[in-house]
């Protein structure tokens, strides 16, 4: 049976990566019937481009909801206006955005394509959520992968309070299924910790504990980030720790 004869309510885009093959999982275990997008040929797919919008009108066809996923970092806001307008032609689904904690703070050009984004689709005239969320376990991880490699272990003198996919899919999973909402509130990671002590935990969690320099890194965007600017101290909703996620981790 292909995904396109399935009575499917929720359409995942980037259901093939990082979250969103965990909000893929939470929605199925929830129950709903979930039609995945990707570029890629795969069982369970419907193939689609949100660059070209090859297959996109086909995906987005008869959805009640959306859960948006796919990410470019060159092309992000492009990739979200096709969508916005293949869903105002499927009837207007309840579209969810997933979107990063500070993008109105830190000036990265990626940070600055997903406030964009933001925008284009709270303008979109759909239904929509907005979820901005902290920085993902893997994501901290492999930035402090060299603390498994080198003798001494360079890190910037800042903090991330890093999230489990599993804890942001959750929470999408209930955006997805409830009444749109417009900007929710931020979704942030259960501790707030140092570069240091994460670079401290990949260390241990590898058996080779390295000597740590905490560095400053010049520059406006590494500012803001020291400044938090990219943390959401008032909430601190996921539940799976930076420590847990990397003994579930342990043999990838
Ligand atoms: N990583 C973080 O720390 C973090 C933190 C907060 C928020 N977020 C946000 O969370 C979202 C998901 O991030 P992630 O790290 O899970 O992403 P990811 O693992 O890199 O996955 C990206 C997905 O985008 C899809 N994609 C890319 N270009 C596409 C295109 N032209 N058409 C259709 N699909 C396309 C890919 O699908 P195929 O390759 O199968 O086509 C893939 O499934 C992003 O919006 C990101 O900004 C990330």
């Amino acid at each position: 049976m292909t995904p396109e004869v399935v009575d499917v309510r929720i359409l995942v885009t980037g259901g093939t990566g990082q979250l969103g093959s965990a909000v893929v999982a939470w929605l199925r275990a929830a129950g709903e019937e979930v039609r995945v997008l990707s570029r890629r040929a795969a069982p369970d797919v419907v193939r689609g481009d949100l660059r070209t919008g090859r297959g996109v009108d086909n995906a987005v066809a008869g959805v009640d909801a959306i859960v948006h996923c796919a990410t470019d970092f060159l092309h992000e806001t492009a990739l979200a206006r096709t969508l916005v307008e293949a869903a105002r032609w499927a009837g207007a689904p309840h579209l969810v955005y997933v979107s990063i904690v500070g993008v109105d703070r830190v000036p990265l050009g990626y940070y600055r394509a997903k406030h964009e984004t933001e925008r284009l689709i709270a303008a979109s005239g759909l239904p929509v959520t907005i979820q901005r969320a902290t920085q993902f376990h893997g994501l901290v991880r492999r930035l402090l992968a060299s603390a498994t490699r080198l003798p001494v272990v360079p890190v910037p003198r800042m903090s991330f309070q890093p999230v489990d996919v599993r804890d942001v899919a959750a929470r999408l999973t209930d955006l997805a299924l409830d009444d749109p909402a417009g900007r929710v509130h931020d979704f942030g990671g259960p501790e707030i910790l140092t570069a240091a002590e994460l670079a401290q935990a990949v260390g241990e969690a590898s058996g080779r504990v390295r000597r740590i320099a905490p560095l400053k890194v010049p520059g406006e965007t590494f500012r803001a980030y020291a400044d938090g600017g990219h943390l959401a101290p008032e909430h601190r909703e996921g539940r799976i720790t930076f420590r847990e996620y990397l003994s579930d981790h342990a043999r990838m």
